[in-house]
């Protein structure tokens, strides 16, 4: 069975003939209706691509908490295989696939951390369960047994009982630069819709309209 964009989503479809100036006006128009027009329990799901330090590709979901003209916010544990390979190359593609909507988007840019002031608040407002099992967890190293996962937990939930945890100075997040947004929208026999905005020198965007 061909797929093609169910007609009740026109509403949010773009133009790609008459394109907005400012890609972030079609990304939010696509984010939105990703989350009011489908039933993705993720609807905000990006898979980041990174390299490694010693140059290989890797590439893990995680969820987009922030975005504004200057980017793309996730949170991690820096410590973390992607938070090392940021550390040696802090630039990042950041992928969202709307399955539902046969849309795609991707955002290339350079990466920061997000202010300590955005993390802080991001994790105070996670609950609190959470808060201790990514003080407990060394995310991306190897540990032997959920057991001993668990037991790591237990032995921090005793640690802190009744105390505020405190965000880890390694945990928080990174903001994906806007510097190339490309926009994929799914067509009736592969005939699909593409367009890539640049970011130019003076901060203006421009266009282009690729072949699928
Ligand atoms: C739907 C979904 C959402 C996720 N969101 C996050 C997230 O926001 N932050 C995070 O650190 N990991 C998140 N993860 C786990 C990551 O995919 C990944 O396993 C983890 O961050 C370790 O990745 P790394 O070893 O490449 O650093 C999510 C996984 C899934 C499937």
């Amino acid at each position: 069975m061909m797929k093609h964009p169910p007609m009740e989503h026109a509403a949010s479809a773009i133009d790609f003939e008459h394109p907005p100036a400012d890609p972030m006006t079609a990304f939010r128009r696509w984010f939105d209706a990703a989350h009011e027009a489908t039933t993705l329990p993720n609807p905000n799901a990006m898979s980041i691509a990174t390299v490694d330090p010693d140059g290989r590709p890797s590439v893990r979901v995680v969820l987009c908490r922030g975005i504004d003209d200057r980017g793309l916010v996730f949170y991690t544990n820096r410590q973390s295989r992607k938070g090392e390979a940021l550390r040696a190359h802090p630039r990042a593609c950041a992928n969202f696939h709307w399955d539902p909507l046969d849309r795609q988007v991707r955002i290339e840019g350079s990466v920061t951390h997000a202010t300590e002031a955005e993390s802080d608040a991001y994790w105070e407002s996670r609950p609190r369960e959470n808060r201790v099992n990514a003080c407990a967890s060394q995310q991306s190293r190897p540990v032997a047994t959920r057991a001993a996962l668990e037991e790591a937990v237990r032995e921090f939930e005793a640690r802190f009982e009744g105390k505020p945890i405190p965000r880890p100075p390694h945990w928080g997040g990174f903001r994906i630069a806007l510097e190339r947004i490309e926009f994929w929208q799914g067509h009736r026999h592969r005939l699909h819709d593409r367009m890539a905005y640049l970011r130019t020198g003076d901060g203006t965007w421009t266009c282009t309209r690729l072949s699928p």
